[in-house]
């Protein structure tokens, strides 16, 4: 190939992956396969390489990062980079908009546009006659740091802008967004920290800012990073009416901006849209801390100006904060189903997320020892959607030196048998079968919701049964009587009742969940569905052997023996035969009909947004019909459900030939 002719090669490649960058990342919806996209980046590189006569720092294949600088140099912004001012409740967001009438002397309502405040890290980027030339961190606002080389290394920030509609580029566009990463990318970077023994991220935001303030962007060039869009500052060459004109014409260019946004006639419209995101923010595929909500016209925002550091025209309207700090006072170790000893920071009370919260589980030794945790400790604790508060990590400026370090005691601190580590194993665990604290625990999963289902038997009627010997095994539980609940604390007899009627409702139940109910390791509710419809008699299935079990489907080994183990036990079988003499009737028919759903053993996996539901309650809905949900595509994967905002598993699902549904699919499916 002669010169010319790869230049014009090289050219048309560059157009072409240019093109489906904005067909990925600001339309979503790409045309080719993963696949096919990194063949024309191969040919790209191959070229560049062979003709280095027409490397250019714009051309896509130069998002591999670059060596280290020694240091970054220091941009100044054209116009500076403000903050906002924040509201925490709706009475600071109607004073907001009063102030802005009341400035303006409007008497009418004034159009807002709110947009999701994403919780990433500002940056600016120049583009001069469409080419990007400068990016740079929000900073001080009026400086920051030159971060062009790392931002050229995201794939949704395009180096070149491109002229779509008819609506021309401008002569020059400082344009600015959010740097941020997804949570599913942030967790799968963490896992790979983890194994490779690095620190972990504290979270999504701290993970997006470190990887852009890197001096060598080749790192940068690793990380799952993404931008949205939100604003401008100088524009040449183009005029800009509204705040909602810049939103719909920055796509255009190849400019990503987030779809969910809103444009609200008045201050109330406003805050339906902060009502709604609030709602649906856990299952939002990356992290919003707000929503912030900007006076339409820029003619009105240039009449209102600014205070000193940040404008009249805005206002960030705050989610109440995921993450808090607080102190350890102590911390107790749990007992919990199968023996695990679970250490449990106790913490001065606090407000996260609007829930109070006093306790956060710590998992294990490993995991105190690998965070430095000690009692007395300032730490930064976060709850993530229901999830149990988490502590993220220790405030090292706070420590005092009184400190005092965990020790896992030697003996259960419920019964007081000896504390075993298996060879292997991060978890400590009390040797005694008979452990009140694991017969509690066990009870309590029999009952609950997914298993049993007795409505009212809480964890304190648990622990009092227990405590006074009324209940030893989960088969006593059919032998309560009226007077006996009766004589527990904070227990009316209206409520002894249906504690009665509820154990007794019980009975009729399927025998997925009776065997799920027994809380046998390993065997969750799709492995006991599983196990329900292969078997179909409980009497069978206490009689499989370890190979036959072995021989079903998705049963490998360690849940063979787990479940052969069990039912080998004398104590449990006892136990199931109390319960059928009681009178409880699993049946089969249930299990059955559920594995002729057309989920019953496919594998579904989700991406992006649903609306019906959470992610927890569609993989509940999926199991309930004999299904299985994975967090990851592959030829196995029966289909992929792709809800709002898809993931890379969308792609990947083509790619594969993996059967796409939508939402409205999937429900369909679900009904039969
Ligand atoms: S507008 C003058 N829009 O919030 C207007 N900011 O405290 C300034 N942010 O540093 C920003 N999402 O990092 C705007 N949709 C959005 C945003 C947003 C996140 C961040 C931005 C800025 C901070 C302001």
């Amino acid at each position: 190939m002669k010169s010319e002719e790869a230049r014009e090669r090289i050219e048309a490649l560059r157009e072409e992956i240019t093109h489906h960058n904005y067909r990925y990342y600001v339309l979503d919806d790409p045309e080719i396969s993963d696949a096919r996209y990194d063949r024309l980046m191969r040919e790209l590189e191959d070229l560049e390489k062979r003709f280095p006569q027409w490397q250019s720092p714009l051309s896509p294949t130069q998002r591999v990062g670059h060596p280290p600088l020694e240091r970054f140099q220091t941009v100044t912004h054209a116009i500076p980079m403000l903050s906002l001012s924040n509201a925490m409740d709706r009475g600071e967001v109607v004073e907001f908009d009063d102030r802005v009438r009341r400035f303006l002397r409007r008497k009418e309502a004034v159009e807002y546009v709110a947009e999701p405040k994403m919780d990433g890290l500002a940056v600016e980027i120049v583009y001069m006659d469409g080419n990007m030339t400068v990016g740079s961190t929000r900073g001080d606002g009026v400086s920051g740091e030159d971060v062009t080389l790392n931002l050229m290394t995201i794939r949704s920030i395009p180096t070149r802008l491109i002229q779509r509609h008819g609506v021309p580029v401008p002569r020059r566009l400082d344009v600015r967004g959010e740097v941020f990463m997804r949570r599913e990318a942030f967790a799968e970077l963490n896992r790979q920290r983890e194994r490779d023994g690095e620190p972990l991220f504290a979270n999504p935001r701290n993970a997006a800012a470190g990887s852009i303030r890197q001096l060598d962007s080749s790192v940068t060039a690793g990380r799952p990073l993404e931008i949205y869009f939100y604003g401008v500052g100088v524009v040449e060459g183009f005029r800009f009416s509204t705040q909602w004109e810049i939103l719909e014409t920055l796509p255009l260019w190849g400019l990503p901006v987030n779809p969910r946004i809103r444009r609200c006639a008045s201050i109330q419209h406003a805050i339906e849209f902060y009502d709604e995101l609030m709602e649906e923010r856990h299952r939002f595929p990356y992290e919003i801390d707000g929503v912030v909500i900007k006076v339409n016209d820029l003619e009105l925002q240039s009449r209102l100006g600014e205070k000193s550091r940040s404008p009249r025209w805005a206002l960030a309207y705050k989610f109440p904060a995921h993450q808090e700090t607080t102190r350890i006072l102590d911390i107790r170790v749990q007992v919990g189903r199968t023996g695990a000893l679970t250490p449990v920071a106790v913490m001065e009370p606090v407000m996260v997320g609007g829930v109070e919260v006093t306790r956060a589980t710590l998992h294990n030794l490993d995991e105190i020892e690998r965070k430095d945790i000690r009692i007395g400790d300032t730490v930064l604790i976060q709850r993530a959607g229901d999830v149990i508060p988490e502590i993220v990590q220790v405030i090292d400026l706070k420590r005092t030196g009184q400190e005092r370090r965990f020790i896992m005691p030697e003996s259960c601190p419920v019964c007081g048998f000896k504390v075993d580590r298996p060879p292997g194993e991060a978890v400590h665990r009390c040797a005694n079968k008979n452990c009140p604290a694991q017969l509690k625990e066990t009870i309590k999963h029999f009952c609950s919701k997914r298993a049993m289902d007795m409505d009212g038997l809480g964890d304190k009627i648990v622990n009092q049964l227990v405590d006074k010997g009324l209940v030893r095994d989960v088969s006593d539980l059919y032998h309560l009587r009226l007077e006996q609940l009766a004589g527990l604390e904070r227990l009316a007899e209206k409520s002894g009742q249906n504690i009665v009627n509820a154990i007794e409702g019980s009975k009729q139940t399927t025998l997925a969940r009776l065997i799920y109910a027994l809380g046998i390791r390993y065997v969750g509710e799709h492995l006991a569905h599983v196990l329900a419809s292969d078997y179909g008699s409980i009497h069978r299935l206490m009689e499989a052997s370890e190979e036959e079990l072995e021989g079903i489907n998705e049963v490998g080994p360690q849940v063979a023996h787990s479940v052969h183990t069990f039912f080998r036990q004398e104590s449990n079988r006892r136990v199931i035969q109390r319960l059928l003499d009681a009178g409880v009737k699993p049946s089969a028919e249930e299990a059955r009909a559920a594995m002729e759903h057309p989920l019953a053993g496919k594998t579904v996996v989700f991406t992006g947004t649903l609306d019906a539901f959470s992610r927890d309650e569609a993989r509940t809905r999926v199991e309930s019909v004999g299904g299985k949900v994975s967090s990851s595509v592959s030829a196995k994967t029966d289909f992929v459900v792709a809800g709002v905002d898809p993931g890379s598993k969308y792609l990947k699902a083509r790619d594969l030939g993996v059967a796409i549904l939508s939402e409205a699919d999937f429900l369909r499916l679900l009904g039969g």
